[in-house]
């Protein structure tokens, strides 16, 4: 990271966030930018004006603007796959024209937009009948970012379903395929098999896995089943008709891939009138991102508040906070989209990078979290920035009291990270129940250092757009952070080695073949499983 920053940072380490709030009213203000009616405010942070002014330098420095320019006009910026990063073309209902290698996406992009709308509506209103009836429930087999994404929306969207309910297999772990199916009945049941390439080997396990049970059943199980794919040759191998193969191209990125067909378990919960909503807030993040100055541009000031407490103060973790329960993917969903786009070590044209590259992202709804692993984020060792994410008011009309508590939490803690609470403080609220020595020891355990960081992001009420705005604020926050890092965010070269290995594993595990040349704690535990199982 440049010496600048790394400098600002040792002059104002030691330096409280609150004495920032006292030396300027407007703090809150400043430290703060709005998008429609969205507000993040950084101001709990130990951001001054000079750092800010150092961090927005490093964007410009960086070559944002022009690789986000190179992004959204198709060009090949993904370089390790030779492919273009054209997520936000699946959202572009109105920006016209986008191409890639001379040709216009838009019509394809449209057409598929308009086949799933056609489809989801015929699924909604019985058009289209399973072989015992309307389809009741619909099971999205997939896994990464075929899954984490529609998981995590539907759930969030809960209050917009009046659709068949959704359901989602990932793991090859048979316990979860076994449990979502055992309930279900096959001849109302539509099974999507959503998969870029068709070949990972979760999903296709699980697939044959429902095909079979379908089977039981049904005379045609594959007339219940749909693809969502890049790859058309292999989804009709898998016995899928076209009519009810959902393409897309490979210029969308698994972990961006929620805003095309991959969504369609979305749409069907939602309705196709809510996912072009959906849409529609999404596409407004990117005209926000492309065109607000940066001071004002919210995915690069989220970057630049990730870049300093990551690489310059050096806090490794990241915290997603969302009060919301059905957010509770929401953690989930960001580690993927964070940790497998900058979780590299290498720049594009192969060299080492030099310091730490994407934060360690984790975290939960609150208020759960707050009794459970709060306690290290306001006491611990270790600071971890936190970023809550609230919206004003919830769907539930007549539990609004509840929501007003949650608010409140939500609110409490970023204050209780911010103030803290010193020894004389914890002495006196004490000293009705300690003395003298007893009231020293005591009240050292409940000193609370505080002027810990936190951003939030506070929002009207979390609608169709507006989960489309922060999810595209998160990605396009992760494209920022990447180009500042010199990384190539749209691969993963990381999770290939393990693939292969499970391959080459699974003959020794299931006792086929023997392998006398692994190292000695692999063999060690192949040898336990072969020996305790029946
Ligand atoms: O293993 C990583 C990964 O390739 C992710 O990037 C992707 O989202 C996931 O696997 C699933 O891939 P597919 O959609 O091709 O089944």
């Amino acid at each position: 990271m440049n010496s600048e920053l790394r400098d600002l940072y040792a002059k104002t380490k030691n330096r409280k966030i609150l004495e920032l709030f006292s030396s300027d009213s407007n703090r809150a203000l400043q430290f703060s930018a709005r998008f429609s009616d969205m507000l993040f405010d950084y101001s709990k942070t130990n951001i001054d004006d000079e750092t800010r002014t150092e961090l927005l330098h490093l964007v410009e420095t960086s070559g944002v603007a022009e690789k986000r320019d190179a992004m959204f006009a198709g060009a090949t910026i993904n370089e390790t796959e030779g492919r273009a990063v054209l997520h936000t073309a699946l959202r572009n209902l109105d920006g016209g024209s986008v191409f890639v290698d001379g040709v216009d996406v838009m019509p394809g992009v449209l057409e598929t937009l308009d086949r799933m709308g056609i489809f989801a509506n015929d699924i909604r209103d019985g058009t289209f009948k399973g072989q015992g009836g309307q389809i009741t429930d619909v099971v999205n087999i997939g896994i990464g970012g075929s899954d984490l994404g529609p998981a995590m929306a539907t759930l969030a969207l809960a209050p917009y379903h009046d659709g068949p309910k959704i359901h989602f297999v990932s793991n090859v772990d048979g316990a979860h395929v076994a449990d979502t199916l055992r309930d279900l009945n096959p001849e109302t049941t539509l099974v999507i098999v959503a998969s870029k390439t068709f070949t990972t080997i979760e999903t296709m396990t699980n697939a044959r896995t429902a095909k079979a049970w379908l089977g039981e059943k049904v005379s045609d199980p594959s007339a219940q089943f749909v693809a969502l794919s890049t790859a058309a040759d292999k989804t009709s191998t898998f016995g899928i008709p076209d009519e009810r193969v959902f393409g897309f191209e490979d210029w969308v990125g698994g972990r961006y891939s929620i805003w095309g067909p991959i969504g369609l378990s979305l749409m069907l919960a939602i309705g196709p009138q809510a996912f072009k909503a959906f849409l529609r807030g999404a596409q407004s993040m990117d005209t926000h991102f492309c065109n607000a100055p940066l001071h004002e541009n919210l995915p690069v000031l989220l970057a630049v508040v990730g870049v300093w407490h990551n690489q310059v103060c050096g806090h490794a973790t990241r915290a997603v906070l969302p009060y919301d329960q059905r957010l509770s993917r929401l953690a989930a969903y960001f580690q993927q989209l964070e940790m497998e786009s900058n979780g590299k070590s290498v720049r594009m044209n192969g060299d080492d990078i030099d310091g730490h590259t994407g934060p360690i992202v984790w975290g939960e709804p609150g208020t759960n979290g707050q009794h459970a692993f709060y306690q290290l984020i306001h006491q611990g060792s270790r600071v971890v920035p936190c970023e809550f994410l609230l919206a004003a008011e919830g769907h539930e009309e007549e539990l609004a009291h509840q929501h007003e508590l949650l608010v409140a939490n939500c609110l409490a803690q970023s204050e209780a990270l911010l103030v803290g609470r010193d020894l004389a403080e914890a002495r006196s609220k004490n000293s009705d129940k300690f003395t003298g020595v007893e009231l020293e020891r005591q009240a050292r355990h409940r000193v609370f250092p505080g002027n810990r960081p936190s951003t939030t992001l506070i929002y009207p009420k979390l609608t169709p757009e507006v989960l489309g705005q922060i999810i595209a604020l998160y990605e396009h926050r992760v494209f920022v952070e990447g180009v500042i890092l010199g990384i190539n965010s749209y691969d993963q070269w990381g999770v290939e080695l393990g693939k292969e290995l499970a391959t080459a594993l699974a003959p020794v595990v299931s006792g086929a073949k023997t392998a006398t040349d692994k190292d000695g704690s692999t063999q060690q535990l192949v040898e336990y499983v072969l020996k305790n199982r029946s």
